[in-house]
């Protein structure tokens, strides 16, 4: 089944087309890989997709609704989220903290105290922070940052989650460990968009990619597909 359909997206930033008549589906339970050069649009495509911005031409429908010009609070209690891709927590605020926001007003009713602490509990253990519950999350490290952000973000019990470069700056052994967590995350039911420059990652754990430039999407397909073409090695990958 499909859960996202995206239809002629078109955002301009003056004259700049950053995001331009861009289609695609994603079906429901798939790994969604989205490459291309810096400056391609791939955030300005997530925060199209979140509500951050409204479309100058296009649509997004999730699970057949329309979403587009919905604010993104609405868009997050109706089951799609997004992290970014310089980490927004709460550097502050502890952990448990970070994701209990994500519990509380991401939920899509009004969610009971004690059931948003289990929401966040739940989330933070399955991302491995349980040990640094009580801690600011501005005193961890880049990596695990990144894993409160995307607990904060499971605590909004989404079916779409759409990750902006989650592994940037990672280790080798960390890359390894986040390829995991995400395909735990498919795991559990949620859909998943992962814009990525990290290619062993990106063609390990993606059912099919989708390649922007110029805000153009110039090629879509299996890893395998992607990895061979030839408009996709001369603009992105190299030889
Ligand atoms: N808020 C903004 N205002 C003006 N230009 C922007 C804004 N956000 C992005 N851009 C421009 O749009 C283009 C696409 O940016 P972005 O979506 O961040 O690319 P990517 O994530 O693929 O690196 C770039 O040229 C960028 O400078
Ligand atoms: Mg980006």
């Amino acid at each position: 089944m499909q859960i996202l359909h995206v239809e002629g997206l078109t955002k301009y930033f003056g004259g700049l087309a950053a995001v331009s008549g861009v289609d695609f589906t994603v079906e429901e339970g798939e790994i969604l890989g989205l490459i291309g050069p810096n400056g391609a649009g791939k955030t300005t495509l997530f925060n199209l997709i979140s509500g951050t911005l409204v479309p100058n031409a296009g649509k997004v429908l999730f699970k057949g609704e329309k979403i587009s010009g919905l604010k993104p609070y609405v868009i997050c209690r109706k089951g799609l989220v997004r992290t970014f891709q310089s980490c927004k927590i709460f550097p502050e605020m502890s952990v448990f903290q970070n994701v209990l926001l994500g519990a509380l007003f991401g939920a899509p009713e009004n969610i009971a105290w004690k059931q948003a602490a289990d929401v966040a509990e739940e989330a933070i253990a399955f991302v491995g922070l349980s040990a640094f519950h009580d801690l600011p999350a501005g005193s961890l490290t880049l990596v695990n940052q990144k894993r409160v952000e995307v607990a904060r973000a499971l605590a909004t019990e989404p079916e779409l989650l759409m990750l902006d470069e989650m592994m940037a700056g990672l280790n080798p052994t960390e890359v390894g460990e986040a390829m995991e967590l995400v395909k735990r995350i498919r795991d559990r039911g949620i859909t998943i968009i992962m814009i990525e420059h990290v290619m062993k990652a990106i063609m390990n754990i993606c059912g099919r990619i989708i390649v922007l430039d110029h805000g153009k999407k110039i090629a879509e397909g299996t890893p395998e597909e992607i990895s061979t073409s030839k408009t996709v090695i001369e603009i992105y990958l190299g030889e």
